[in-house]
C-alpha cells in the first residue's frame, strides 16, 4: 500500500522542503539543521510539561507527545520535528515490562536472557500502535510544510537493552548470547525488528516524512559480527517500509569501521558521529551518498567563536558528499542552553548579524 494521497510528501507539503531534498541527494540553497533529542530536558518547557508524569506515558499521550515534538520547532526554527517517543515505546506495547529512569535510560526487571524468555516475547498488536498514529496526525496537522522524523531503535540496539536490561558500557551479555545460542540471537533480533519495523511504518503511514533508524551501540561489534549477525535484522526492520516512498536514514555511534555494510542496507542518507570527519566519511561512500552531522555536542557548552568556527569546519566538510544535513554527532546533552541551539540553527542558516 503505498502512501495515503493526503501524505504531506504526497500533497505536497514537505515534498519540496530542504530536508527531504537533501536525504535524496539534492542540494538545498540552505544546509537543513535539525538535533538528536532536540525535544526533551534541554527545553523548560518540557521540563515544565514532564513535571506531571511518566516519561513513556508521556509519549503514549497524543496531545503531549505532539506539544513536546513542536516545542523545538518553534522554539529554535529547525527544519525538522523528531517524533517525541522512544525507541522501547514497540517493545512496551508488545506488552514487555519497561520502564525509563531519568540519568539512566530503559531498564528491564526481567531481562531477555534464555531461548525461554525469547519464546515468550508475544507479537505485537497493530492496533497497540494506534496512540502512535494519532500522535504522529496531530503533529503533521500544526507541521504544515515543516517535515516530521519518524525514528525507531535498530534490533541490535532495542535487543542490547532487553538482554542487559538497562543501559551496558559493552553490551558484553548481548555479544556473548550471539555466540552461544545463535539461534536465541536470531530469534530474538527478528522479534526486535518486527516490533521496531511496525512502530516506523506507523510513523511514516500517519504522516512522517523520513525515517531513522538509531542503532546507538553498534560501535561494540566487529564488522564480522554486524555483518553476519546484525546487519540482516536491520534490512527486516527497513523492510517494513516496503511500498512506502520515504527517505530512509541510519544513524549509529562508532561505525567508522562498517560504513559499507550500512550503505548496504539501501539507505538514502546516513549519520556520522563526531568522531568521524565528514568529508572522510563521505570518501569511504566514494561521495555518493548523503551525510548527516556532525557537531561535537561537548562543543555546545564551549565559547560561541569556539562552536561557531567547528560548525563552519563541519559545513565545510560536508560539502563533500551529494548532500548534508546538519546535525550533532549524537543527542542533545540536557545541560545545553536552548539559546546555544537556537542560535546555531541561525548561523547555519547563513543568518549572521554579528559577523560572527
Ligand atoms: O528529540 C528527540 O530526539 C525525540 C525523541 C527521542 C527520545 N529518545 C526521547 C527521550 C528519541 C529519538 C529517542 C531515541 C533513543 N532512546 C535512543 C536512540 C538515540 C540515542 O540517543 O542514541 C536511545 C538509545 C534511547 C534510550 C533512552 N531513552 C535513553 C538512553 C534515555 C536517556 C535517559 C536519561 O535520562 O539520560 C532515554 C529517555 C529519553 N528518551 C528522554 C527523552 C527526552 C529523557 C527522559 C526524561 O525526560 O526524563
Amino acid at each position: 500500500m503505498p502512501l495515503r494521497p493526503t501524505h504531506p510528501l504526497v500533497d505536497g507539503r514537505t515534498t519540496d522542503s530542504a530536508l527531504v531534498r537533501a536525504y535524496r541527494g539534492d542540494r538545498p540553497e540552505q544546509t537543513p539543521v535539525w538535533f538528536m533529542r532536540q525535544a526533551g530536558r534541554s527545553l523548560p518547557e518540557y521540563r515544565e510539561l514532564r513535571a506531571r508524569g511518566d516519561m513513556l506515558q508521556a509519549c503514549l499521550t497524543p496531545e503531549l507527545a505532539s506539544e513536546i515534538t513542536l516545542q523545538p520547532v518553534r522554539r529554535h526554527g529547525v527544519d525538522a520535528g523528531i517524533f517525541f517517543s522512544d525507541i522501547v515505546v514497540p517493545v512496551l506495547l508488545a506488552g514487555v515490562e519497561v520502564s525509563i529512569v531519568a540519568g539512566r535510560g530503559p531498564v528491564l526487571e526481567h531481562p531477555v536472557r534464555s531461548a525461554a524468555d525469547v519464546l515468550a516475547l508475544r507479537p505485537l498488536d497493530p492496533a497497540a500502535l494506534d496512540p502512535v498514529r494519532e500522535a504522529v496526525a496531530l503533529t503533521v496537522e500544526q507541521l504544515g510544510a515543516t517535515p516530521l522524523i519518524g525514528f525507531a531503535g535498530a534490533p541490535f540496539t532495542l535487543a542490547s537493552y532487553l538482554i542487559e536490561g538497562g543501559p551496558s558500557k559493552d553490551q558484553i551479555r548481548a555479544r556473548a548470547l550471539m555466540h552461544s545460542d545463535p539461534h536465541t540471537w536470531a530469534t530474538l533480533l527478528n522479534w526486535c525488528a518486527d516490533v521496531t519495523g511496525m512502530f516506523l511504518r506507523a510513523q511514516v503511514e500517519a504522516g512522517a516524512s523520513a525515517a531513522q533508524l538509531f542503532d546507538s551501540w553498534v560501535g561494540s561489534l566487529s564488522r564480522v559480527d554486524y555483518q553476519r549477525r546484525v546487519a540482516p535484522h536491520s534490512k527486516r526492520a527497513l523492510d517494513h517500509l516496503r511500498g512506502l516512498d520515504v527517505p530512509r536514514v541510519h544513524f549509529g555511534l562508532g561505525t567508522d569501521r562498517i560504513l559499507p555494510q550500512i550503505a548496504a542496507l539501501g539507505v538514502d542518507a546516513i549519520g556520522i558521529d563526531w568522531r568521524l570527519p565528514l568529508d572522510e566519511a563521505s570518501a569511504a561512500f566514494d561521495h555518493a551518498m548523503p551525510l548527516q552531522g556532525n557537531i561535537d555536542p561537548a562543543l555546545l557548552t564551549a565559547p560561541w567563536s569556539v562552536l561557531a568556527a567547528h560548525a563552519d569546519d563541519v559545513l565545510e566538510r560536508g560539502r563533500r558528499p551529494p548532500a548534508h544535513v546538519l546535525n550533532l554527532g549524537h543527542g542533545v546533552p540536557p545541560e545545553t542552553d536552548p539559546d546555544t541551539l537556537t542560535r546555531l540553527v541561525a548561523h547555519v542558516h547563513g543568518d549572521r548579524p554579528e559577523h560572527d
